[in-house]
């Protein structure tokens, strides 16, 4: 198959669809692989870099799309993306169509097949594609929530370690899932005092034996969240409500009760936050200061690492990617967690949840496809 990879073009996004070592996979599999010069500039890969692995390099994003069958990327098409994708090609990337109806009337009208990385499924009922990010999210939470805390930051001036005869860092991460996780890692990593709350007393128990009582945990309510939030240094808000909004856990009443300059890092801030005084903030501008307590809010925590980030996606999109390459739709008709992903296929919307969100009519994908 003929796979096409332009430079993402959304603002301030660093990450490529293909890293050189993935193109490799796809050239060893037979595929021809065509690349967007510079493409891959931001996780520092050169076209020769991309050449050494196999790949042809073009000059224009609008030559990739004209010549390939597939479009591997890493976020939503943008309005001048979707009018180039056509009848016939696939599109493998984030989508997150649900909000996006001006997104969703351009896939349906190229009459494309898009598969999106946030709904594509496991064998465990988990989300994939989906997991790689929550896991850099996670782990870039404490090296947040670490610079936030300096005093240079108007944080509290502590180390999250402490040293030898000097109290470390008291963190709470609220969400023992996979963000709630890879936070917890790297705090107790550090050195700092760890609790865990979540709603799921099964996950609660799973984080127990997983970390081997280096970290509390608690189940969530208002007393225990109350109880936890006013005696931290640092909370992570990491919950997430599958198909809601976050819920708000800590209220702006309760930020006087906390120990001033604390930081709040609420990674959960990409749908909605669960603190109450959360807005969004950029890398460029990642902090600011609600009632003594600082807050830090960036939506696209992964950004930030698109080394790091292009490289844990792609592990993960490339059993998928080359199952897409290998068979075409024929490898979304015969692998149930790849058809979880089709979100759009000649000019029909199949995945329901999407539908119902913007209003537009659902086909199944047998019905789509017959
Ligand atoms: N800001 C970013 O750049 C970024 C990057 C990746 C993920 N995220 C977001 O981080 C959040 C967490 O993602 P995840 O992959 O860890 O999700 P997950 O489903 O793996 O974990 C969520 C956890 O929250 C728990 N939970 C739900 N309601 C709760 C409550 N009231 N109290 C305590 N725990 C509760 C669940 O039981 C679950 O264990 C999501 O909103 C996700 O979109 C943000």
């Amino acid at each position: 198959m003929k796979v096409g990879v332009p430079k993402e073009i959304k603002a301030h996004e660093y990450r490529v669809g293909l890293t050189p070592g993935a193109v490799r996979e796809y050239v060893a599999a037979g595929h021809r692989v065509m690349i967007e010069t510079n493409a891959g500039a931001g996780i520092g890969a050169t076209d020769d870099d991309y050449r050494n692995a196999g790949a042809t390099i073009l000059t224009s994003a609008v030559e990739v799309f004209a010549s390939s069958e597939m479009i591997v990327k890493v976020k939503e098409p943008q309005p001048s993306e979707w009018c180039q994708l056509r009848e016939n090609q696939i599109l493998f990337t984030y989508l997150h169509l649900a909000p996006d109806p001006d997104q969703a009337k351009g896939l349906l009208k190229s009459g494309c097949t898009a598969i999106a990385y946030e709904t594509v499924t496991d064998a465990h009922g988990g989300l994939p594609l989906l997991a790689p990010m929550s896991e850099v999210a996670g782990r870039l939470a404490i090296e947040a929530a670490g610079s936030a805390l300096k005093r240079s930051a108007g944080g509290r001036g502590l180390l999250i370690g402490g040293v030898p005869g000097v109290q470390p860092a008291r963190i709470v991460v609220i969400g023992g899932g996979v963000v709630g996780t890879h936070a917890a890692r790297m705090a107790v990593g550090l050195g700092a005092e760890v609790t865990i709350i979540d709603r799921s007393i099964r996950r609660l128990r799973e984080l127990d034996e997983l970390f081997e009582g280096r970290v509390r945990t608690r189940f969530s309510t208002i007393e225990s969240v109350e109880e936890e939030v006013f005696a931290a240094d640092v909370v992570i808000g990491a919950v997430l409500v599958p198909g809601a909004s976050a819920p708000k856990l800590v209220r702006r009443s309760m930020l006087s009760s906390m120990r001033k300059r604390g930081v709040l890092v609420d990674v959960a801030i990409d749908q909605g936050g669960c603190f109450e005084t959360s807005r969004p903030t950029t890398h460029a501008d990642p902090t600011y200061e609600v009632d003594g307590v600082i807050h830090y809010c960036v939506a696209n925590m992964p950004g930030a690492v698109p080394l790091t980030s292009s490289q844990a996606l792609n592990n993960a999109t490339l059993p998928f990617g080359l199952a897409l390459a290998n068979k075409g739709f024929s490898a979304v008709l015969e692998n149930p967690h790849l058809r979880a992903g089709l979100n759009v296929y000649r000019g029909r919307l199949t995945y329901k949840a999407v539908a119902e969100s913007l209003g537009l009519p659902f086909s199944p994908i047998e019905q789509a496809a017959a």
